[in-house]
């Protein structure tokens, strides 16, 4: 029970990396945070945790809009009454095409997700862990920051900033 009583928020926790952290930390004591798109998922993984005897609660968030991303932490603390971690695992692959067909939508949403919305996520809660003099914050980062991934300029542009 290594974190036990302690909150922790889990951006993107309804799939993948994020709901893998979910139930990990969930298993580990902490009261999650599950903020992501998608409410049916995440009320699905909710139930999953509580059925496991951890405790969950979800939010619905953009992490590409600020004042939902305030929202997202203030009723954190509302309903849990601190936050101790947050892990961004909120982002989107984008679609694999050449360079020069690569639609700029398709580049701008990745930009906006995977750096504008970590991001925002990262301020909001720095603000809040400087306050209280404490804090972690865990930032999934790709490999495709070091290697190049054929087709996925988007992506490997991001994971390099
Ligand atoms: N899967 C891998 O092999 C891998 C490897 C290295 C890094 N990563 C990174 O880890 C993170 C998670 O990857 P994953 O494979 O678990 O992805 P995933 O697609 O399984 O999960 C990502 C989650 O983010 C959510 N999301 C997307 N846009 C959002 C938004 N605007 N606001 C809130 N939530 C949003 C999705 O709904 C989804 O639940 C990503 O940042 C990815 O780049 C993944």
């Amino acid at each position: 029970m290594r974190f036990k009583d302690k909150v922790v928020v889990i951006t993107g926790g309804n799939s993948g990396i994020g709901k893998a952290a979910a139930i990990q930390f969930a298993k580990e004591g902490a009261k999650v945070m599950i903020a992501d798109l998608s409410e049916k998922m995440g009320d699905d993984l909710v139930e999953e945790i509580e059925k496991s005897g951890g405790e969950a609660s979800f939010i619905r968030v953009n992490v590409t809009d600020f004042d939902d991303v305030e929202r997202m932490f203030e009723q954190t603390l509302l309903r849990m009454g601190s936050v101790d971690v947050i892990v961004n695992s909120a982002g989107v692959l984008g679609p694999r095409m050449r360079t020069d067909k690569y639609p700029m939508e398709a580049f701008d949403k990745v930009i906006d997700v995977n750096v504008k919305g970590l991001w925002y996520c990262m301020q909001v809660a720095l603000k809040h862990f400087m306050e209280k003099k404490s804090g972690n914050i865990v930032n999934i980062a790709s490999v495709a920051g070091h290697v190049g991934m054929s087709g996925h300029i988007a992506y490997c542009v991001q994971n390099t900033l």
